[in-house]
Formats: C-alpha cells, structure tokens, sequence
C-alpha cells in the first residue's frame, strides 16, 4: 500500500473535486454569478437561487463540509467559502432589485389608463313618448284618487258593442271597421275602443268606482300621417251617487290644465255616443299651440247611460256615472307637435330621445 492511496479515497473519487477544492468552490460562483445575471425575470432569479444558493447547491454542500474538518483546517475552509457565499447574496440582491424594478415599470405600461381615449358607450335607448305621455296621464288621475284599470286587447263582442248599447245593425260593428277574431261564432274581435273596460270595471268592483284605462284599440283602418290601424286611447269612468255633468265638467277642465297649462279650458258640444247619454264632444283650448292658441277636438265623453249601468248590474235609479275618452295619439300630436303618425311607429330612437326630458 503506498501513501498516496492514504484515507478513504478512491482513484475515482479523486477524479471528482472535493466541495472545498478552490478551484470547485470558483467555479460554482462563477456558474452562479451567471446564472443570476442571465434570470430574466423573478421566476427565473429564484430558480437560479434554489440552484445555487439552496440546500443542495455546491457551496451549501461545501459549508457543510468545513464541518467535517479539524479545528485548524476550519479557518481557511471559511475565508473559501464565505465570501463566495457573500458575493452570491450581493449579486441576488442587487439583481432582485432590477428585476423587480422593471416589473413595476412594466405594470405602469400594462395597466396605463389611457384618459384620451375616446369611449365606447352603449348608447342608451330612449322611452317612447307615447309611454311616458301614457304615464303622466295616468299619474295625473292617479293624483286625484282614481284607479288604473286594465282590460284584454281581444275582446268579446259583447262587451266592446252589446254592453255598450251599440244596437245590433250599428254601423261600427261592420267588418270594414272592426277587426274580428275567427270564428265569426266565437264573436271574438280586437277591441275598437277602451270604453268595454267601463263595463268590466263595473262587473269586478263595488261602487263608488273612479278608474282610468290606458291601453291599445285596433281599427281597420290605412296606416297615414293621422290614421294608425294600432292606436291608444284612456278612458275614464267614474260611478258614484249624484254624479253629474258638472263632475264629468270639472275632472276634464282639471285634467286639461295639468296637461296644457293653467290657461287650458274645455268645451263640451252635442254628440252622439250609443253608451252615454248626453254625449259631448270635447274641446280642449290649446293656449300653446302651433298655429296659436286654438280649440282643437280631443275626444268623447258623458253621463253613462242608464242600459249600460243596467248590463253592469248597478241601479240607475241610484248611481250615474260619467264617461270620457281621448286617444293619446292624437294627443301627442297636437300637444307636442308631432306631425306625422309614422314617426311614432316607425321606432327611431333619434325621434323618441328629443322626449327624454319629459317628466
Ligand atoms: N269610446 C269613444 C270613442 O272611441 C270615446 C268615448 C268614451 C265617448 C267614453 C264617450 C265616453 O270614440
């Protein structure tokens, strides 16, 4: 046995450098220092130092060693391997320090808000005027008591004419008028006109009743600038113990100054409806209008008549009841200057925006 072969060591294990050679201990700070120069980012500075600087890295292994060593070895062990460590913390740290630098520079460029961008908004649409008008006249009634009453679009025709006292050769009952529903048997049709719900609200409530009903009435005829085959009406009625035409005078007078202004006013003039009795037209006086002020016809109205309260079950010995009725087209028209009945059907929101205001 020679003294070369003394210890432990094998020729082999003589081919792979002790952890605390110089030489190794050099070359593991010089693959470290690159390895920390050449992360390009965070992710890759820590695997570089869990490589280099964690439990398993070389000169964790060669820290371990000096361990191992006699007393007197120790301290040159130490002045290897120590500083070797110290300069691989510097270099993490400063590296850390760019690194992390130019991530935040980057956030700043990635989540950079733009103030001079233009918007993209959803343009908002707008409500139709003839719902918002159909609002306020109800909020109007709503404000002096009344209730909203409602009743089907497909009405039979017994309560849209019979009810109504239309006797049964009455011309509006004609075909080229009325839209029926087949079969002509189920005498089914779309209804021509609000007044029905008068006989429907009678049926389902206790007197006194006070009720407006807006909604949609179906006539045959074209559709042109003043004519819609789909059209809105509201009707109004009101059963209650001695009302009179002074009451049926007073409400519409009310209501017209709501809807046109305090120096609005009403007149009634002779007409004929088969459901009330005595019938007016009405008249509103339009202090705003285009033309200047002026009577302009609005609607129909009157004293409910006695047949109809009979088919109602109410006693007209008893109670009497006034009746009105305007379509909300044509107010529309006149109180804000619509000209022609496309452009409320047509659904161009450009038409119904210059209505946002209304309130
Ligand atoms: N229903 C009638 C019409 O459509 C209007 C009206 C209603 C007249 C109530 C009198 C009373 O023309």
């Amino acid at each position: 046995m020679s003294e070369t072969t003394l210890g432990t060591e094998t020729p082999q294990a003589a081919a792979v450098p002790h952890p605390l050679d110089e030489a190794a201990v050099g070359a593991a700070v010089e693959q470290a220092l690159a390895a920390i120069a050449a992360a390009a980012n965070l992710e890759e500075l820590k695997a570089a130092r869990i490589a280099h600087t964690g439990e398993k890295s070389p000169l964790s292994l060669a820290n371990r060693e000096i361990g191992k060593l006699a007393k007197e070895e120790k301290a040159a062990a130490g002045k290897l391997v120590g500083p070797a460590r110290g300069r691989l913390n510097k270099a993490l740290a400063s590296r850390t320090e760019e690194l992390e630098a130019e991530r935040d520079a980057q956030i700043l460029v990635d989540e950079a808000v733009d103030v001079t961008a233009a918007p993209r908004r959803r343009r908002a649409g707008a409500r139709h005027p003839l719902s918002i008008l159909q609002e306020r006249v109800s909020d109007i009634f709503v404000g002096m008591g009344w209730e909203i009453a409602e009743g089907p679009e497909v009405e039979s025709e017994w309560f849209n004419f019979d009810a109504l006292n239309f006797k049964p050769d009455h011309p509006a009952r004609e075909m080229q008028d009325t839209f029926f529903v087949e079969p002509p048997e189920a005498h089914l049709l779309m209804r021509t006109h609000t007044s029905p719900v008068q006989v429907r609200s009678m049926l389902e409530r206790e007197v006194p009743i006070y009720v407006l009903c807006p909604g949609k009435v179906f006539r045959t005829d074209e559709l042109d600038a003043t004519h819609t085959p789909v059209f809105h009406q509201f009707e109004g009625l009101a059963i209650d113990k001695g009302l009179s035409m002074a009451d049926l005078r007073g409400t519409l007078e009310h209501f017209a100054r709501q809807m046109f202004g305090a120096d609005a006013s009403i007149r009634l003039r002779p007409n004929f409806f088969p459901f009330t009795e005595p019938s007016a037209e009405l008249d509103i006086w339009h202090p705003g209008a285009k033309g200047g002020p002026q009577w302009i016809e609005w609607g129909g109205c009157g004293m409910v008549h006695p047949n109809v309260l009979r088919a109602a079950g109410i006693d007209p010995e008893v109670y009497s009841g006034f009746a009105f009725g305007m379509g909300i087209e044509r107010t529309l028209m006149f109180r804000n200057e619509v000209g022609d009945m496309h452009d409320m059907i047509e659904g161009d929101v450009r038409f119904s925006e210059h209505f946002g205001m209304e309130i």
